[in-house]
This record gives C-alpha cells, structure tokens and sequence, in this order.
C-alpha cells in the first residue's frame, strides 16, 4: 500500500502551495473579465461559490481559492492566460461527473463552464452546437421541438463536456459509434489564449487529440455534434429481487449473443448495498414501441419495480436519475472486455456479493455493458481513444459510493484488486484481452496512462508539445500527457 498512501499525501502537500498562488490570480482574474463572467469566493454572500465547486460525488470536491463562472470565449482566453503566466493550478467543470478527485476539482483556481449552456440546432448540416456547461438531460430537452436527438449520455445529470471529451457510450453507440465519433467541430481556447474553431480539415491533429484527449489541450467552449431526426424511444429501468440473478443472467447472455438489431442496448447491474444483492437492467430501444421478442424475457422474469414505456430521450433519461445524497463519496473504474461469457457473469456477480459482504455502508455496483462487434466502425478517422478499433472493446462499469465513515483508501484498493481480478479473468476466459485500453471516463485515477492512450501517447504528446509547450493545461488533474 506504500504507492497508495503517497498518492493521498501528495494530494494533501500540493494543496496547501495552491490555494496561495491561486487566491493572487484570482484577483487578477476579477479584474480581467467582462462583465459576463463572475468570480466567487469561500464564505462569501455574494456569487456561486458553493455550487461552482460541488460535483456529483463528494470526494471529486475540494476547496478552490475561488470560483469563476466564465461568461465568453473570450473571458475564458483572459483567465488561461493569466492562469498560465502565474502557474497557478485550476480546475474546469463541465457536469462535475467526475468520480476522479483533481480532474475537474482544484484548490487553485476553479472554472465552471455552467454559463455556456446555449443548444443552436441547425437543420440544413444536421448538428447542434452545444454549450459545455449543459448536462445531457438539458441538451435532449433543447432538441426535443426539433424533432431530433444526439448520441449523449444514458442517465440523469451527466455533464456533456467530460463525457465527450473522454468517448461517451451512448444510447445510439450501436448505431452511430462513441459520442465523441459524432462530434463534427471544438471552438476550443487553446493554452496560449488563442480561440480556434478545431475540425477535421482545419487541424486533423488536434481534431484527433480532442476526441478522447480529456483537459490536455486546452478548454472547449463549443461542441458541435451530429444530430439524428427521431420521435420517442423506449425503454427504462426494471429493478429485480436477488432471486432473479439467473434468469436475468441467462437473458443478458441471450442478448449478448443473439441480439443484432443495433437499435438494442441495455445496462444491466448488480449492486449490493445495504447487505442486499440488488439486480437491475436498463432497457432501451431506439424506436417509437416495444419491438417483438427481443425484450420478453426480461420483462417476464418478475421484479420489484418496472418503469418501461415509449417517452422522448429527455424524458427517459431523466427518468434514471443519479444525485447522491450531499456527502456521498464515489469513485469509478473500468474493465476492458471483449466479450460476455456465463462465467464471466458469474465471477462479475461474485464480486459483487464477495465485496459487498465485506464492505458494509458501501454501495458496490458493476455495470454490464454489452454493445456490437461493430461499435467502432462509424469513423474511419483515428480517435485519441480508443487507440485500436478491433477487436471491439467494451467497458464494465465500476461504480462505488459510500460515507464518510469508509475510509477513501480502502474502497480504492478494493476496486482496484477487483478491476485487476475480473481482467485476468476475462484474460483466461476469452473474453478480456491483456493491455486492452481503459475507458478514460471510467478508470480509477492512479491508472498507468499507457492503459488509457496505448500507443496514441507518442502522436498525443508531440501534439500536446505544439499546442500547449508551457503545459499550461498540466496544471489542471486529469489523465496527464
Ligand atoms: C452517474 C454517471 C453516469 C455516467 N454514464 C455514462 C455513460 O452512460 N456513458 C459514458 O461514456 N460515461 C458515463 N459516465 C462517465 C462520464 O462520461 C464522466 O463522468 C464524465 O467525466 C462526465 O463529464 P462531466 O462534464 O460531468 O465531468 P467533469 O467532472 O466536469 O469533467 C470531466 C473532465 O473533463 C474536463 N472538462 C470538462 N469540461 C471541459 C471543457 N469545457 N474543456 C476542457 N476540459 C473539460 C474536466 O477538466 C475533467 O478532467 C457516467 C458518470 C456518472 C457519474
Ligand atoms: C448557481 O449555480 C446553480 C447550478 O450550478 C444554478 O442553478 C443557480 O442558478 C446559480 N445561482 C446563481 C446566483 O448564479
Ligand atoms: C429547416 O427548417 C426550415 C425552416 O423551419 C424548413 O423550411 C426546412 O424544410 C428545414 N430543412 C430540413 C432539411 O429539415
Ligand atoms: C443463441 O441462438 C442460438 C441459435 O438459436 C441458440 O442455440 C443459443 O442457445 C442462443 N444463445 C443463448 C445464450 O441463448
Ligand atoms: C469470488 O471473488 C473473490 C474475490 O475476487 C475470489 O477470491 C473468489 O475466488 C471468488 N469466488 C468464486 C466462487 O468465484
Ligand atoms: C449514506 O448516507 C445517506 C444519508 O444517510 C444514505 O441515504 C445513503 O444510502 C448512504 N450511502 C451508502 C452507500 O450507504
């Protein structure tokens, strides 16, 4: 445990140098922007502090010297400059969805992108501009008098900036690829304060960068994504009692393997919590109706509670929602599979309860999630992430939270022992690949960088050398290049 134990001290060391630093530039800032940016501060009656820095889980918070809400593109050049001249270290927040402390937190300078929240949808290209301060919910609802929705995120709340930045498994990822294939343009503030509108023609390189990148290339102001003309779709959550874990196992194996119409997907998950083994699904079908068969036997196996209907996307995800009660701590983790396996449900299930038992006041959930060996064909351009397209690599989803009376480190070790235990099975089963890349949206901060960029750092970092030579964005926590 020695790496772990100086991973926390070094969180605790480098904030006490920042908070000073980050208090001077903070003026400064102040005194830079227009009058459509605020900056807050600790205590303070005045201004947003508090909800500038709170994010979906507590242990992703801590306290910044101040808070600025930028208002413009141009505001936001203003603070990365001053930003980069001092070396302060700073944080940007789109969702605040983050289960990583330091990757959208700071006790520097904290930048909340939430006044950037406009949805322009234009009709005659068929994308939507969207502002980096939106959550999905507010983007699909935005769209929604358009007749049309995007490939965003599944659940309630989610920020739409992070999640593209990083991939984005979306409800249409069968269909259309990773959020991140659909996203045609980045107005983008570069380190140096320059504000590009980044595509495909007019700089492939940094194009490549952004889609999976995360923070290291500077702060994106503006996404331009792909939309797709629909009516409603279907779908939602069905909660089991633990004794349908083998039917409902049984059925997401038969759809593994036998489900190939790509308007399917579905999310199940296996939480234990409270001493329960507690199984769900989410369903979801991208048409107007249920359609014939494919869904019969998880709607047969008999459940808690079903909440499954034809509804707009806003309104589907919107019906998942995931606040945490003020003070929840979570993290997240990803494993790498190319497959499903009986066994593999088994060992996943496994650790679930083998966990759960031992974890009492933690809530312990792995999300399965099955998608097409053809996800990743959508885009013939090269992403940032993942760094090869076959084999066809799926996330499962490590998703715990607990209070304040679990210590942070414990949960850590346990998910990463089990993250590690579930790929060397998968390895051995033949549904996992070793050095397969991990998500970066999902890993467990303290993953190696070469499990989340492989083979892309050498491009990622001669880019990052061009764009950002002060490495101003390496002030900023993240997957650092
Ligand atoms: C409940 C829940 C459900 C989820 N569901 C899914 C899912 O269905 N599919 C999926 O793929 N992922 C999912 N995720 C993971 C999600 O993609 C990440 O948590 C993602 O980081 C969320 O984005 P955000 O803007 O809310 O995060 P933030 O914490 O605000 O930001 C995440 C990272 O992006 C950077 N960033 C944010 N905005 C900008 C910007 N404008 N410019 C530059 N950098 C920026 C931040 O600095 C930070 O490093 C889920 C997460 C949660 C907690
Ligand atoms: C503060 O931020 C929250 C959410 O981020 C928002 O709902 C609220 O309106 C903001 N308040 C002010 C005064 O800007
Ligand atoms: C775009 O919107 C205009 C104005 O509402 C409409 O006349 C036109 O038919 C639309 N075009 C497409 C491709 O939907
Ligand atoms: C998939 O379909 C085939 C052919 O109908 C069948 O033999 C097999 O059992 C199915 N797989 C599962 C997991 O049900
Ligand atoms: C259950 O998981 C634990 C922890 O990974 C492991 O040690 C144990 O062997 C597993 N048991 C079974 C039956 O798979
Ligand atoms: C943490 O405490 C809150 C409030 O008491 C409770 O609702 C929640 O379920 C707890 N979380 C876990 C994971 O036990």
């Amino acid at each position: 445990m020695a790496s772990l134990s100086k991973l926390y001290a070094a969180l605790a060391v480098a904030s006490v140098f920042s908070s000073a630093l980050g208090l001077e530039v903070c003026t400064q800032i102040q005194n830079a922007v227009s009058s459509a940016s605020t900056v807050s501060f600790p205590g303070a009656r005045k201004g947003n502090y508090t909800a500038d820095i709170a994010h979906w889980v507590a242990s992703s918070t801590q306290q910044a010297a101040c808070s600025v809400e930028p208002g413009t593109a141009a505001d936001v050049s203003a603070i990365i400059q001053l930003i980069g001249k001092a070396k302060a270290p700073f944080a940007v927040k789109g969702g605040g969805h983050s289960g990583n402390p330091t990757f959208s937190s700071t006790t520097g300078v904290q930048i909340s992108m939430r006044r950037f929240s406009s949805v322009t949808y234009n009709n005659k290209t068929a994308t939507a501009d969207i502002g980096p301060g939106l959550i999905w919910d507010d983007v699909y609802t935005a769209l929604e008098p358009h007749g049309v929705i995007i490939a965003g995120g599944r659940v309630g709340g989610v920020g739409m900036a992070g999640f593209t930045l990083g991939g984005g498994y979306n409800w249409l990822t069968n269909q259309v690829g990773l959020t991140l294939d659909t996203v045609t343009a980045y107005e983008l503030v570069k380190p140096n304060g320059k504000i590009v509108t980044v595509t495909a023609a007019s700089d492939p390189d940094l194009f490549f960068a952004l889609k999976g990148g995360g923070n290291n290339f500077g702060i994106v102001t503006k996404f331009t994504l792909k939309t797709f003309a629909r009516g409603n779709v279907w779908g939602g959550a069905i909660s089991y009692p633990p004794s349908a874990l083998p039917a409902l196992q049984a059925a997401v194996l038969q759809f593994n393997d036998n489900v190939t119409d790509p308007k399917a997907e579905i999310i199940p998950g296996y939480t234990h919590v409270s001493g329960e083994f507690q199984p769900s699904i989410v369903l979801f079908y991208d048409g107007p109706a249920q359609p014939a068969k494919i869904y019969d036997t998880f709607l047969a196996i008999p459940n808690l509670f079903a909440d499954v209907k034809p509804r707009s996307m806003g309104a589907l995800v919107a019906s998942l929602p995931t606040d945490q009660p003020g003070g929840t701590r979570g993290y997240f983790h990803g494993v790498t599979l190319t497959g499903y396996s009986s066994k593999l449900l088994d060992a996943i299930a496994n650790e679930t309860s083998f966990w759960g038992a031992r974890l009492p006041g933690v809530s312990v959930g792995y999300h399965i999630e099955p998608f097409l060996e053809t996800i990743y064909t959508h885009n013939a351009l090269p992403t940032a992430f993942p760094w090869f397209r076959t084999p066809r690599t799926m996330p499962l989803n490590l998703q715990f939270t607990w209070n304040a009376t679990t210590p942070d480190a414990d949960v850590y070790a346990v998910m990463k022992q089990s993250a590690e235990y579930l790929t060397q099975f998968a390895v051995h089963d033949g549904t996992g690949i070793a050095g397969a890349p991990i998500y970066p949206n999902y890993a467990l901060f303290g993953t190696p960088l070469g499990s989340v960029f492989g083979n892309n750092i050498g491009r990622l970092r001669r880019i990052k050398a061009q764009v950002d030579p002060h490495n101003v964005m390496g002030l900023a926590g993240g997957w650092k290049l």
